[in-house]
């Protein structure tokens, strides 16, 4: 039987209680699937500040080098804001994706039918939704140089921020896609700015010349970035995957979750390059939300991001579709029979805390499989 090894970095507040729900999931593949993890713990964020005085250590670094998937709750809360900017929790995850070179950050936009009502668009545009952001993470503007603020000497600043990318850059993150894409509707939507921007008019053509080596299946088609938002809210399901640059992926990922509902319904992965040897990628599985001090060690936070984020696991790191589709399949089971923790609270349903879900997901995947 195949054997994987997780890192399971609960991190704080709300992390180490939806953590322990994905544990279940994990544990039932253990008893009962035709795949297995090892799984080791550690620290990260305020917790590993509190214990070291560092957001990440060399030695949960070399772990999670090691690790065939890392598995990530969240980081921060209050109790940290005032600590030295360099080991604050949020630079852990920061230097996970960087260390570990983690490019592509996948969002999937999956509007569950028991959901559907609550979105902010009509049910009939979102009723069904499933479709793929796919950001690059690792370059663009937030890390361009120059990025610098300077004084004009006439009472005036001038702030600079840069948007870089180069054509190796453009050329992964499009292969991811289109390999994405495969496994969906093959259909790769690309979204930059060439009429106003440098790097629109190279990301354009890199996209177009890697299309043509070898994804000539897949339908390409591209749109700018502005009128792509445009659409995402008028007529989302035309999307299956969207593939874009780093800063309009930040913005049009956080539109295509709020069609979907919930910030504790929402998972994503982080994938870096594949591995000369065994082909396979470094990735890490995080929820989108944050550790929701709000909420925090109270037994009330939605388990569902986390226990889907280990589902995109099983995908993208271990080619387990047929188990993806379970933890899947599980996930929309629960909301089926009406079980709700407070942020997808509806009239008629019935509200649990983060353990009844996860129990009740287990369950599910107990009758389902
Ligand atoms: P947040 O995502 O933690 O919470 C926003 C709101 O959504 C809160 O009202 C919270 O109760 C609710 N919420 C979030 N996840 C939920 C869940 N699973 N179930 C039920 N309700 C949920 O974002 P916020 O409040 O802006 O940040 C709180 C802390 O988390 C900060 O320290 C921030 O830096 C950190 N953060 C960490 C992230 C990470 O680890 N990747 C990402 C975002 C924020
Ligand atoms: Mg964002």
């Amino acid at each position: 039987m195949a054997s994987y090894k997780l890192l399971l970095l609960p991190g704080d507040g709300i992390g180490v209680e939806v953590m322990a729900e994905v544990e279940r999931v994990i544990d039932w593949f253990n008893r009962r699937g035709a795949v297995s993890f090892e799984t080791e713990s550690d620290l990260v964020g305020g917790a590993a500040y509190d214990a070291h005085g560092q957001s990440i250590s060399d030695e949960t670094m070399r772990r999670a080098d090691e690790a065939d998937a890392i598995i990530f709750g969240a980081v921060g809360g209050p109790k940290w804001d005032s600590v030295p900017y360099d080991v604050r929790p949020e630079a852990g995850l920061l230097r996970l994706r960087k260390d570990l070179k983690l490019f592509a950050n996948l969002r999937p936009a999956v509007c569950y039918k028991a959901l559907a009502q609550s979105s902010s668009l009509k049910t009939e545009l979102v009723e069904g939704l499933d479709i793929l952001i796919l950001r690059e993470l690792t370059g663009g503007v937030y890390f361009g140089e120059p990025k610098e603020i300077t004084e004009l000497g006439n009472g005036q600043k001038r702030a600079v921020d840069t948007q870089v990318y180069e054509t190796y850059e453009i050329d992964r993150i499009a292969r991811v896609a289109f390999e994405l894409s495969r496994a969906r509707q093959s259909r790769v939507t690309s979204a930059e700015k060439h009429n106003v921007m440098k790097s629109g008019v190279l990301w354009k053509e890199v996209v177009t010349q890697t299309h043509k080596d070898g994804f000539e299946d897949v339908t390409l088609d591209h749109m700018l970035a502005d009128a792509l938002g445009m659409q995402l809210v008028r007529r989302p399901k035309q999307f299956d995957v969207i593939l874009t640059d780093n800063l309009f992926g930040d913005i049009l990922s956080d539109v295509a979750a709020m069609l979907t509902g919930s910030l504790g319904m929402l998972p994503s992965a982080s994938l870096g390059a594949p591995d000369g040897q065994t082909g396979r990628r470094k990735a890490l599985y995080e929820p989108v939300h944050g550790s929701a001090p709000d909420i925090a060690g109270q037994g009330k936070a939605n388990p569902l991001a986390m226990i889907a984020s280990f589902g995109m696991a099983l995908r993208y790191s271990f080619d387990r579709g047929a188990e993806a589709d379970l933890v899947e399949h599980a996930v929309s089971a629960v909301l089926d029979e009406g079980y709700r923790t407070g942020d997808i609270m509806a009239d008629g349903c019935r509200l649990v805390g983060t353990q009844e879900m996860g129990e009740a997901v287990v369950k599910a995947m107990d009758r389902l499989a």
